[in-house]
């Protein structure tokens, strides 16, 4: 089957690493995010996908020439302007010429989920689009799903306030598509497929869903693509794509590690380089990111080249954008980010 990959967004809750890198090139474990969500679609059959882009596109043109990411044949599709989601979904379609049942999935969404058996509901409902649901705690940050018996959606509200969701089940950004929806979004304006293109095929009632209680995580923020790391090296997905952990962490064979550097639940990258008496605890380290001696770094992601001063003590959350520097014995904890345009 065809695939979308909604890779264009700005990813303005994981600034400032968003500024230089698009959130689906940030690694998970050494891997880019976009290699992990094609590695997971291949096992369910994708070999083709339209990458569809808007922010940063080069970023992805020129890291993967060869028109191949993780066995699947890509093709971009880079809008002139952001045309947010389902704007993105009809320019990528038109671009790809898609004529025939297709998926679309939210580029930063990682997850286990059964893409055929997803394939198999729409199908067998004669549905005009079918909807992946996973079941979360607190649904109010998310589009909310309820659903009859058989999987008619009745209602779609997007983020609802505290305490208005119809039920705990939201979109989990896998859909399949029938070519017939790309007819009501109109051309070249800005359209959000989950204000205005769910809402109303519930309305017409050929909107369907499947709940899927798979492995499932959205990393759009700080919290969440730390916890999509830590997800990988504590082997709670089925795929670590290659990665290579050991006691719980992750370290890139060119990391230079001081031995009495302790690091538990962390994923250290490329060139980085992990002072004496450092202590990294839930952390992501992002190729060259230096830690000097004695830091105590926690639950906190640094970005590329960047270098923290000796004796300091960040986190949790703190997110360091690329090449900042921290000075020596700086203590910094709390929702803090480092790091400009
Ligand atoms: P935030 O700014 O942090 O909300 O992140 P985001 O820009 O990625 O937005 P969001 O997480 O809501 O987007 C969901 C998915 O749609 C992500 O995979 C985005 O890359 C993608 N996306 C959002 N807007 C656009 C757009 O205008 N064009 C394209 N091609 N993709 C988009």
């Amino acid at each position: 089957m065809r695939s979308i990959i909604l890779v264009g967004g700005k990813g303005t809750r994981l600034r400032p690493l968003t500024y230089e890198t698009p959130k689906q090139m940030l690694p998970l474990v050494g891997v880019a995010m976009i290699e992990c969500v094609l590695s997971d679609l291949a096992r369910h059959g994708v070999t083709d996908a339209v990458l569809a882009l808007g922010y940063l596109p080069n970023r992805f043109i020129e890291a993967y020439p060869s028109n191949t990411i993780a066995g699947v044949g890509v093709t971009y599709a880079v809008e002139p302007e952001p045309l947010d989601t389902a704007g993105a979904i009809r320019f990528a379609a038109q671009f790809g010429g898609f004529d025939e049942t297709f998926l679309v999935v939210n580029g930063d969404v990682v997850s286990d989920l059964d893409v055929s058996a997803l394939v198999a509901r729409h199908r067998d409902r004669a549905a005009e689009a079918t909807i992946a649901l996973h079941t979360v705690a607190d649904p109010s940050g998310f589009g909310v799903v309820s659903t009859d018996e058989g999987g008619r959606v009745l209602a779609f509200v997007e983020k609802p306030a505290p305490g208005e969701a119809p039920s705990n089940q939201i979109n989990a950004g896998y859909y399949v598509m029938e070519p017939s929806v790309l007819n009501a979004i109109p051309a070249g304006v800005r359209v959000n497929v989950e204000r205005e293109v769910f809402p109303r095929l519930a309305e017409t009632k050929t909107l369907f869903a499947r709940a899927d209680e798979a492995y499932w995580l959205d990393t759009g923020t700080p919290h969440a693509y730390l916890q999509a790391n830590v997800d990988i090296l504590k082997g709670r997905r089925s795929e670590r794509h290659g990665a290579v952990v050991v006691d719980g962490s992750w370290r890139h064979p060119n990391a230079t590690i001081d031995p009495s550097a302790l690091i538990i639940n962390s994923a250290v990258d490329a060139d980085c380089v992990v002072g004496s008496g450092v202590v990294l605890e839930n952390a992501v380290l992002l190729p060259r990111a230096v830690i000097q001696s004695d830091c105590e770094v926690r639950s906190s992601i640094i970005g590329p080249s960047a270098i923290i001063g000796p004796g300091s003590r960040l986190g949790p959350t703190c997110v360091v954008g690329a090449k900042e520097h921290v000075a020596a014995a700086s203590h910094l904890s709390g929702d803090v980010r480092l790091g400009g345009v």
